[in-house]
Protein backbone atom coordinates (compact mmCIF):
# COMPACT_ATOMS: atom_id res chain seq x y z
CA UNK A 1 0.00 0.00 0.00
CA UNK A 2 1.46 3.04 -0.93
CA UNK A 3 0.61 6.40 1.07
CA UNK A 4 2.94 8.71 -0.85
CA UNK A 5 0.37 9.99 -3.60
CA UNK A 6 -2.96 8.81 -2.36
CA UNK A 7 -5.72 11.33 -3.09
CA UNK A 8 -8.70 11.42 -0.52
CA UNK A 9 -10.86 9.35 -2.48
CA UNK A 10 -8.36 6.45 -2.34
CA UNK A 11 -7.20 6.99 1.01
CA UNK A 12 -10.37 7.24 2.75
CA UNK A 13 -11.57 3.92 0.57
CA UNK A 14 -8.72 1.77 2.67
CA UNK A 15 -11.28 2.39 6.12
CA UNK A 16 -14.95 0.49 6.33
CA UNK A 17 -18.12 2.08 5.35
CA UNK A 18 -18.94 3.92 8.55
CA UNK A 19 -15.49 5.00 9.02
CA UNK A 20 -15.26 6.43 5.29
CA UNK A 21 -18.68 8.44 5.60
CA UNK A 22 -16.93 10.34 8.72
CA UNK A 23 -14.08 11.63 7.18
CA UNK A 24 -15.44 14.68 5.66
CA UNK A 25 -16.38 16.01 9.61
CA UNK A 26 -13.60 14.21 11.21
CA UNK A 27 -10.65 13.08 9.79
CA UNK A 28 -7.34 15.56 8.09
CA UNK A 29 -7.35 15.93 4.28
CA UNK A 30 -4.40 14.53 2.58
CA UNK A 31 -3.50 17.92 1.52
CA UNK A 32 -3.64 19.26 4.87
CA UNK A 33 -1.89 16.76 6.38
CA UNK A 34 1.03 17.06 4.01
CA UNK A 35 1.58 21.06 4.65
CA UNK A 36 1.42 20.22 8.43
CA UNK A 37 3.79 18.02 8.39
CA UNK A 38 6.60 19.80 6.61
CA UNK A 39 6.26 22.52 8.58
CA UNK A 40 6.40 20.25 11.80
CA UNK A 41 9.26 18.28 10.89
CA UNK A 42 10.96 20.86 8.98
CA UNK A 43 14.37 20.13 10.70
CA UNK A 44 15.26 16.07 10.87
CA UNK A 45 14.63 13.84 13.22
CA UNK A 46 11.17 15.77 15.08
CA UNK A 47 9.23 13.91 17.03
CA UNK A 48 5.52 14.77 16.10
CA UNK A 49 2.03 14.05 18.81
CA UNK A 50 -1.37 14.06 16.98
CA UNK A 51 -3.84 14.93 19.85
CA UNK A 52 -6.52 12.75 19.30
CA UNK A 53 -5.22 10.66 16.14
CA UNK A 54 -8.72 9.37 15.09
CA UNK A 55 -8.81 6.69 12.61
CA UNK A 56 -4.95 7.44 12.14
CA UNK A 57 -5.42 9.80 8.44
CA UNK A 58 -3.03 12.52 9.65
CA UNK A 59 -0.50 10.06 11.29
CA UNK A 60 -0.64 7.73 8.09
CA UNK A 61 -0.03 10.57 5.71
CA UNK A 62 2.56 12.07 7.87
CA UNK A 63 5.01 9.22 8.17
CA UNK A 64 4.65 8.00 4.64
CA UNK A 65 5.52 11.91 3.64
CA UNK A 66 8.86 12.58 6.21
CA UNK A 67 11.29 11.07 8.07
CA UNK A 68 9.68 12.20 11.39
CA UNK A 69 8.76 9.79 14.39
CA UNK A 70 5.12 10.13 14.60
CA UNK A 71 2.71 9.42 17.59
CA UNK A 72 -1.05 9.46 17.77
CA UNK A 73 -2.74 9.46 21.04
CA UNK A 74 -6.39 8.02 20.45
CA UNK A 75 -9.04 7.50 23.46
CA UNK A 76 -11.24 5.68 21.29
CA UNK A 77 -10.15 1.29 21.11
CA UNK A 78 -11.61 0.84 17.85
CA UNK A 79 -10.05 3.70 16.22
CA UNK A 80 -6.49 2.62 17.34
CA UNK A 81 -6.67 -0.61 16.09
CA UNK A 82 -7.59 0.49 12.62
CA UNK A 83 -5.04 2.66 12.82
CA UNK A 84 -2.31 0.11 13.45
CA UNK A 85 -3.75 -2.30 10.79
CA UNK A 86 -3.26 0.49 8.64
CA UNK A 87 0.14 1.90 9.34
CA UNK A 88 1.12 -2.44 9.27
CA UNK A 89 -0.32 -2.66 5.89
CA UNK A 90 1.57 0.46 4.74
CA UNK A 91 4.65 -0.87 6.33
CA UNK A 92 5.24 2.30 8.10
CA UNK A 93 7.74 1.97 11.26
CA UNK A 94 7.76 5.84 12.17
CA UNK A 95 4.62 5.83 13.35
CA UNK A 96 3.42 4.74 16.82
CA UNK A 97 -0.36 4.89 18.22
CA UNK A 98 -1.36 5.25 21.89
CA UNK A 99 -5.09 3.92 23.34
CA UNK A 100 -5.35 6.32 26.05
CA UNK A 101 -6.37 9.47 27.02
CA UNK A 102 -4.67 12.52 25.99
CA UNK A 103 -3.88 14.20 29.28
CA UNK A 104 -2.07 11.55 30.70
CA UNK A 105 0.78 12.10 28.11
CA UNK A 106 4.09 14.37 28.79
CA UNK A 107 3.70 16.88 25.97
CA UNK A 108 7.85 17.25 26.89
CA UNK A 109 8.48 14.25 25.07
CA UNK A 110 7.30 15.50 21.68
CA UNK A 111 8.82 18.49 19.64
CA UNK A 112 6.22 19.38 17.65
CA UNK A 113 2.19 18.74 17.71
CA UNK A 114 -1.11 18.29 15.49
CA UNK A 115 -4.31 19.31 16.99
CA UNK A 116 -7.26 19.26 14.84
CA UNK A 117 -10.47 19.99 17.05
CA UNK A 118 -10.54 17.01 19.10
CA UNK A 119 -12.84 18.63 21.60
CA UNK A 120 -15.68 20.20 18.91
CA UNK A 121 -17.25 16.69 19.76
CA UNK A 122 -18.47 17.84 23.17
CA UNK A 123 -20.02 21.04 21.71
CA UNK A 124 -21.23 19.50 18.05
CA UNK A 125 -22.81 16.28 17.57
CA UNK A 126 -22.57 16.20 13.92
CA UNK A 127 -21.40 12.80 12.38
CA UNK A 128 -20.91 11.79 15.79
CA UNK A 129 -17.82 9.29 16.65
CA UNK A 130 -19.98 6.67 18.74
CA UNK A 131 -23.64 6.83 20.11
CA UNK A 132 -22.31 7.68 23.92
CA UNK A 133 -21.59 11.34 22.31
CA UNK A 134 -23.63 14.25 24.30
CA UNK A 135 -23.12 17.90 24.71
CA UNK A 136 -20.52 18.40 27.12
CA UNK A 137 -19.53 22.33 27.34
CA UNK A 138 -17.64 21.82 30.87
CA UNK A 139 -15.54 19.12 29.40
CA UNK A 140 -14.84 21.42 26.08
CA UNK A 141 -13.54 23.99 28.15
CA UNK A 142 -11.40 22.00 30.47
CA UNK A 143 -9.93 20.12 27.87
CA UNK A 144 -8.71 23.29 26.15
CA UNK A 145 -7.69 24.93 29.23
CA UNK A 146 -5.77 21.27 30.03
CA UNK A 147 -4.03 21.53 26.78
CA UNK A 148 -3.18 25.12 26.76
CA UNK A 149 -0.93 25.16 30.11
CA UNK A 150 0.55 21.72 28.81
CA UNK A 151 1.95 23.92 25.40
CA UNK A 152 2.58 26.84 27.70
CA UNK A 153 5.32 24.75 29.65
CA UNK A 154 6.91 24.09 26.41
CA UNK A 155 10.35 24.77 24.83
CA UNK A 156 10.67 28.24 22.81
CA UNK A 157 10.59 27.02 19.43
CA UNK A 158 8.04 24.04 19.69
CA UNK A 159 5.74 23.98 17.05
CA UNK A 160 2.26 23.59 16.59
CA UNK A 161 -0.63 23.01 13.63
CA UNK A 162 -3.90 23.83 14.20
CA UNK A 163 -7.34 22.64 11.85
CA UNK A 164 -10.35 24.37 12.46
CA UNK A 165 -11.67 25.98 15.54
CA UNK A 166 -10.56 29.16 16.94
CA UNK A 167 -7.26 28.33 18.43
CA UNK A 168 -8.39 29.09 22.00
CA UNK A 169 -6.14 26.58 23.45
CA UNK A 170 -2.77 28.20 21.61
CA UNK A 171 -1.14 30.42 24.93
CA UNK A 172 0.06 34.12 23.68
CA UNK A 173 3.81 33.08 24.09
CA UNK A 174 3.44 31.43 20.34
CA UNK A 175 3.40 33.30 17.34
CA UNK A 176 1.45 32.32 14.19
CA UNK A 177 3.91 31.88 11.68
CA UNK A 178 1.37 31.84 8.45
CA UNK A 179 -2.01 30.35 7.69
CA UNK A 180 -3.77 28.13 4.78
CA UNK A 181 -6.83 26.77 3.85
CA UNK A 182 -9.17 30.54 3.71
CA UNK A 183 -7.53 30.78 7.84
CA UNK A 184 -8.46 27.15 8.86
CA UNK A 185 -5.11 25.52 9.07
CA UNK A 186 -2.71 27.51 11.28
CA UNK A 187 0.86 26.71 11.91
CA UNK A 188 2.46 28.30 15.33
CA UNK A 189 5.56 28.65 16.62
CA UNK A 190 6.58 29.45 20.39
CA UNK A 191 8.37 32.47 20.89
CA UNK A 192 9.40 33.09 24.23
C1 LIG B 1 -11.41 15.52 14.60
S1 LIG B 1 -10.79 13.90 14.96
C2 LIG B 1 -9.19 14.05 14.25
C3 LIG B 1 -8.54 12.75 13.88
C4 LIG B 1 -7.12 12.81 13.34
N1 LIG B 1 -6.28 13.72 14.09
C5 LIG B 1 -7.10 13.22 11.89
O1 LIG B 1 -6.92 14.42 11.68
O2 LIG B 1 -7.28 12.42 10.97
C6 LIG B 1 -10.51 14.06 16.72
C7 LIG B 1 -10.25 12.77 17.48
O3 LIG B 1 -9.87 13.14 18.82
C8 LIG B 1 -10.26 12.11 19.71
N2 LIG B 1 -10.28 12.65 21.07
C9 LIG B 1 -11.13 13.58 21.57
N3 LIG B 1 -10.85 13.84 22.86
C10 LIG B 1 -9.77 13.04 23.19
C11 LIG B 1 -9.03 12.83 24.38
N4 LIG B 1 -9.32 13.52 25.50
N5 LIG B 1 -8.01 11.95 24.37
C12 LIG B 1 -7.71 11.24 23.23
N6 LIG B 1 -8.40 11.38 22.07
C13 LIG B 1 -9.42 12.27 22.04
C14 LIG B 1 -11.62 11.70 19.18
O4 LIG B 1 -11.96 10.39 19.64
C15 LIG B 1 -11.43 11.80 17.65
O5 LIG B 1 -11.08 10.54 17.15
Amino acid sequence: MELKAITDEEFDALYPIKMKALSGTHWTPVDVAKNAIAFLSEVEGKSVLDLGSGAGKFCLIAAANSGAKITGVEQRENLVRLSRKLASKARLHNLDFICDDLKNLDFGRFDSFYFFNAFEENINLKDKLDKDNSINLEQFHTYIRLIREKFEELPKWTRIVTYCGDAAEIPESYLMIKSNNKGKLRFWEKGR
